[in-house]
This record gives structure tokens, C-alpha cells and sequence, in this order.
């Protein structure tokens, strides 16, 4: 299972739109995939569900489950601030130790209103997954003017469909390393 990560809590986030046509594409490749949605964390997640209340917050618990569980992941990050939203730097501070997705696979896709699309944000997130020896694809997506270029739930833009579709087919067809250390 590959879990899509919709990666800021705001609510009706375009993040969330990516997700879905993200996991319309694993599916079309025969890819069983789930999206976590940072906005179904519980507001007070960042006090109930860390550091001493690790494990005591059962909504938080589920989504820790998932992420356990997934085998891959893809991470859709809007560009906040130059940046990833602080929402999720707190989530992954809240998972369990050792890090659920250390040794596995990530594929990144950014966006943005700007012409950046995102491109520090993954960045700077491709740092943290990095230092908790999570693999990265090389192909990270950046969607900038992304106001332009989705409506309807759909991209219209053939290169970023193309880049998608690439990063998809990378991503499904990812095998870990023999040799794991
Ligand atoms: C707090 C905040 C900060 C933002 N900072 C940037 C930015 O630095 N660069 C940029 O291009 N867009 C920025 N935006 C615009 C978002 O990238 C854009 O609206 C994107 O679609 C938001 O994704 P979301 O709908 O998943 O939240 C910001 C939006 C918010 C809410």
C-alpha cells in the first residue's frame, strides 16, 4: 500500500486535489494507495498525540497505523512561507520512533501559487526524510502556478501530467535495495 500524504491541514486545500489525482494514477497502474489528509488530525494534535501523550490519542494512533502499514509514500506539499507547512514537520515529529518510513521510498510533489512551485519546500523536506534515511525519487514534481493550471480536479498542463504520470510509474516500479543497513 501507498500512502499519499495530503500535506497542510487548511481546509479545501488544492494539496488534497493533487492527492486524489495522484492516487487515480497508482490506481490505473494496478497500485493500491490511501490518502492521509493532515486535516483529518485532531486540532489539539500537537499537544495530545506528542513528546509525553505519544500513542494516547486514538485519531492520531490511525493515521500513525497507516503510515506504519504503507510500504511507499508520496508527499504532496504545498509551498508555504518559502517552505513546507509547519503542520507537517509536527506530524512527522509525532510519529513513532524508530520512524515509521525509515528504509522505505518517498516520491515528492510541490505546489504553488508562485512560479516556485514548491521547489525549497521539497527541498528543505527532502533534508528531513534524508536524515531518517528515507529514499527519495530523483524526479520531484513541482507544480507552480497551480491556480492556473488546475480546474475541475484535473491539471491541464501537458508537461506536469507528464511528470506525474513519470514520477508515478518510477515510484510503483521502486524496488528496495537488497542490502539494508
Ligand atoms: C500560509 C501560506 C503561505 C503561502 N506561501 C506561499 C509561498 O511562499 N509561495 C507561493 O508560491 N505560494 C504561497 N502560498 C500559496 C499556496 O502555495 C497556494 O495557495 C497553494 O495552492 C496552497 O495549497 P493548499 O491549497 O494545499 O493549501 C501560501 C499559502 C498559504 C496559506
Amino acid at each position: 500500500m501507498i500512502a499519499i500524504i495530503a500535506g497542510t491541514n487548511r481546509p479545501d486545500a488544492v494539496s488534497l486535489q493533487i492527492a486524489q489525482l495522484y492516487h487515480q494514477l497508482l490506481a490505473e497502474r494496478g497500485a493500491t494507495s490511501q490518502i492521509l489528509d493532515l486535516n483529518q488530525l485532531p486540532p489539539d494534535f500537537a499537544f495530545s498525540a506528542l513528546y509525553a501523550n505519544a500513542g494516547k490519542n486514538p485519531e492520531v494512533n490511525k493515521l500513525n497505523q497507516l503510515m506504519t502499514e504503507a510500504e511507499k509514500y508520496v508527499f504532496v506539499i504545498p509551498e508555504y512561507n518559502g517552505s513546507f507547512p509547519g503542520v507537517l514537520k509536527t506530524f512527522i515529529d509525532g510519529l513513532p520512533y524508530p520512524n515509521p518510513m525509515r528504509q522505505k521510498v518517498a516520491a515528492l510533489v510541490g505546489l504553488g501559487s508562485g512560479v516556485q512551485g514548491g521547489v525549497l519546500a521539497l527541498s528543505h523536506f527532502n533534508d528531513i526524510l534524508s536524515y531518517l534515511n528515507v529514499e527519495t525519487l530523483a524526479l520531484r514534481v513541482k507544480l507552480a502556478n497551480i491556480n492556473k493550471n488546475l480546474a475541475d480536479g484535473q491539471i491541464h498542463n501537458h508537461l506536469y501530467n507528464e511528470l506525474l504520470n513519470t514520477q508515478a510509474d518510477r515510484l510503483v516500479a521502486y524496488a528496495p535495495a537488497l542490502v539494508q543497513v
